[in-house]
């Protein structure tokens, strides 16, 4: 299939996400008792801060972007609030090209709003306001009438009834299912597990997939992931991820050593660029080749989306095996 013909909807939450940066007072603090490190905010001072980056965020509309930005179609399933941080979301969107027609509204809650404050070594503290994007309703997430190739979901704040229904009709209609679960999910692995039946390609980091199968290694949980779904995925920050389509397995490493200003959608541009490859038709090495190559310029920006690589951008080669499994 060309990859102009391509159609993923990308469901889950949508986000405004605003940045705080170059302040004295965000120097990480550790303490002698505990290996953590702090920031550390005096109350009742006002600390100064000297960058401010308004963007916008959420797993879902991130991953359409990179959807578009490599040339396929993309719409953005999901809920925001009636406010000017929803706005900023559909505005970000329309801006590069993602359809926005199966937005719904929250009547009651605001949209997730995120303050972050970074730290000079690229550490951040988060607040998280989660709002509309953790009530979902039934009636918001219909496919009737929707057409797509498939599904790309992103976390759904463990509303396993949304999920069980929506999975049920994509495999109806035929679309095919990406699914990347967040906390919200994996604080059920049994529920979890039973929705995997419906999925094509399930990615998540080291200590997520851990909790859904049995294994030590990264390639112990990606092989046992694949008692669930067709192609395993797992990522583990800079050391490397391995995946498999139960034919091959493929292992890679670092895609380039970068100075990481902020890691924020750091995954969700791995998994989508993942996808937008494969759903393309490439194969799983040229696929994670590209995902690395996503997230590893998301993390060197601020922001989720600022990073995500455009359609004519030249890849370089990473380290990466593959073998017959
Ligand atoms: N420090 C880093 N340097 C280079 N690339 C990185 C770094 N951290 C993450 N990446 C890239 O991002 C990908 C996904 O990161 P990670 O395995 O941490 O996913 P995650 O934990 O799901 O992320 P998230 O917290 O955004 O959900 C990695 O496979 C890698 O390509
Ligand atoms: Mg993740």
């Amino acid at each position: 299939m060309s990859e102009k013909n391509v159609k993923i909807i990308a469901i889950g939450a949508a986000v405004q996400d605003v940045f705080l940066s170059e302040s004295e007072e965000f120097e990480p603090v550790s303490d002698r008792s505990a290996h953590e490190q702090f920031m550390k905010l005096e109350l009742g001072a006002k600390a100064d801060v000297n960058h401010i980056t308004f963007s916008t965020g959420g797993g879902a509309t991130n991953a359409a972007v990179t959807f578009v930005r490599q040339g396929l179609r993309a719409e953005f399933m999901g809920t925001v609030g009636k406010d000017p941080a929803g706005q900023a979301v559909l505005d970000d969107l329309d801006k590069e090209g993602v359809g926005t027609s199966h937005v719904s509204y929250s009547e009651k809650y605001n949209t997730g709003y995120s303050v972050l404050l970074l730290a000079p070594t690229g550490e951040r503290t988060i607040l998280t306001y989660r709002g509309a994007s953790t009530h979902y309703h039934q009636k918001d997430f219909k496919l009737d009438g929707v057409e797509a190739d498939w599904l790309y979901v992103s976390s759904m704040a463990g509303c396993f009834e949304v999920l069980d229904r929506l999975f049920g009709h994509a495999r109806k209609k035929g679309m095919k299912i990406m699914f990347n679960p967040g906390k919200g999910e994996l604080a059920h692995p049994a529920k979890l597990r039973a929705l995997l039946e419906d999925v094509d390609v399930l990615n998540v980091n080291k200590e997520e997939m851990a909790q859904i199968v049995e294994g030590e290694s990264i390639e112990e949980l990606t092989v046992h992931a694949l008692n669930y779904v067709n192609v395993a995925i797992v990522s583990d920050g800079p050391r490397g991820v391995c995946a498999s389509d139960g034919k091959s397995i493929v292992k890679a490493g670092m895609y380039q050593d970068v100075k990481v200003i902020d890691r924020t959608g750091a995954g969700d541009a791995f998994g989508s660029g993942f996808l937008s490859q494969w759903a393309a038709g490439k194969s799983l090495a040229d696929s994670i080749v590209f995902a690395s190559a996503n997230s590893t310029s998301v993390v060197r920006y601020i922001g989720a989306k600022t990073g995500i690589l455009h359609h004519d951008v030249k890849l370089h080669d990473m380290p990466l095996s593959e073998k017959a499994l």
